[in-house]
């Protein structure tokens, strides 16, 4: 495996991760319930793998804000902007200031939120690998007046799409557009306007549908770097699905970060984000 083109992503050590409250139902019932040593064997197994195609950056955790490890959900990155997260929950409200003053750092400008307007950074704002779109999802975290505050900042097309499903709670858990304009979801996840709007939007030959078994998997939390997919689990009809659109699939078992309603997608954030302008006539 080399990496095909200059990738980056933000990764957080689980030095501080553990269930310690409950704010999605996955984390129902698993307070306390953590292995740290196999989190922490499962994380660099997913770093280590993801170091092989692009470069990780890592940015130190903090006490008491457990689900930092999570990074998808501390902004949305386009080119040197970055659109920092207003977490919906007091929980998770801490790890504005860690994100923010890493982003800064960085060099990125840094956009701020109204107070008011919960918005969960790439947990919930997708960017099409195609097309010059993001793809928004609403109705549990991210408010749906986000939308058209990030749509003028970022000047951007946004699609919103409503999530109907508690267990897909951010839409990283039940879509994930990849390379090529292709976009793997859960269907039953969203509503059916929304549904109807990603089958608008997208042709069928590009939609890699997901069914219950690996949704619950998190298969559609997947990162992907060019032509590879690093995923907790994917069943053999959908590896061969992925593989017959030409990706390379790379299972990294992540069942401690599941326990936080979690998987590979959200414990990274895609730091390189250029603009598709040029390839936006149409798919
Ligand atoms: N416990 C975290 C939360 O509920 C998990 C976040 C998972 N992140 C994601 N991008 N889906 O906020």
């Amino acid at each position: 495996m080399k990496p095909q083109r200059h990738e980056v992503f933000l990764m957080c050590p689980p030095g501080h991760f553990e269930v310690s409250y409950v704010i999605n139902p996955w984390m129902e019932g698993n307070v306390a319930l953590g292995d740290q040593a196999l989190a922490a064997r499962q994380w660099q197994a997913l770093r280590d793998g993801l170091r092989q195609v692009a470069e990780v950056r890592e940015m130190p955790s903090a006490a008491g804000l457990p689900d930092m490890v999570f990074t998808a959900n501390g902004g949305l990155v386009l080119e040197d902007k970055v659109v920092l997260s207003r977490f919906r929950h007091a929980e998770r409200q801490g790890e504005e200031a860690h994100f923010a003053g890493w982003f800064a750092e960085q060099g990125l400008r840094v956009l701020r939120m109204p107070d008011a307007i919960a918005f969960e950074g790439a947990g919930d704002a997708l960017l099409d690998r195609q097309s010059e779109l993001l793809w928004m999802g609403y109705g549990h975290r991210t408010d749906v007046r986000a939308a058209p505050l990030i749509a003028g900042w970022l000047d951007i097309e946004v699609q919103s799409l409503q999530l109907a499903d508690p267990r897909f709670y951010h839409l990283d858990t039940c879509f994930c557009p990849l390379e090529g304009g292709h976009v793997m979801y859960y269907p039953a996840a969203f509503d059916t306007a929304s549904q109807k709007a990603i089958a608008c939007r997208v042709p069928q030959q590009r939609r890699i549908v997901v069914g219950e078994q690996d949704a619950l998997d998190f298969a559609c939390n997947t990162v992907n770097a060019g032509r590879h997919v690093f995923l907790n689990r994917a069943s053999p009809p959908l590896r061969a699905q992925l593989e017959d659109k030409g990706f390379e699939v790379h299972e990294t078992p992540l069942s401690e970060f599941m326990k936080a309603g979690g998987a590979a997608k959200c414990l990274t954030l895609k730091l390189t984000e250029p603009r598709r302008r040029a390839a936006n006539a149409g798919r």
